[in-house]
């Protein structure tokens, strides 16, 4: 199991060395989740737009190895953005991908660019 999430790891902006186009902005539902494959990830997009914000992250929940995070709710706890597991309703930070009120758990985020309409998710590979 250990090997499904080593290949997740979070990536900064800064540390970006590719910007992977998954889409137009109008492919995403708003205010929900889709999911995209880049090489053996599957990746988790969140077009929030109540808040005007974009977020993706590992689409494999670290607690049962579901791969069903982009199919979760996502709202804020506390005024941290987050996106609860449909499985069994832990919540992680879309910010730093922590777990919220709960075990040590940790999820990998992404980087979102928006450009010219187009939706850019930035890796380190
Ligand atoms: S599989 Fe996600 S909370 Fe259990």
């Amino acid at each position: 199991m250990q090997h499904i999430l080593n290949q997740y790891q979070t990536v900064t902006e800064a540390c970006v060395k590719t910007w992977f186009k998954v889409g137009v902005t109008e492919d995403f539902p708003e205010n929900s989740g889709a999911c995209i494959k880049y090489k053996t990830k599957q990746i988790a997009v969140y077009n929030f737009a109540r808040i005007s914000k974009w977020y993706a992250c590992q689409n494999v929940c670290p607690h049962k190895m579901e791969m069903v995070l982009s199919l979760g709710m996502i709202g804020d706890k506390n005024g941290i953005p987050k996106v609860a597991c449909p499985m069994h309703k832990k919540n992680f930070s879309l910010e730093d991908g922590s777990q919220l009120g709960g075990d040590d758990l940790k999820i990998a985020t992404y980087p979102v660019k928006i450009k010219d309409g187009n939706v850019y998710i930035g890796f380190i590979d």
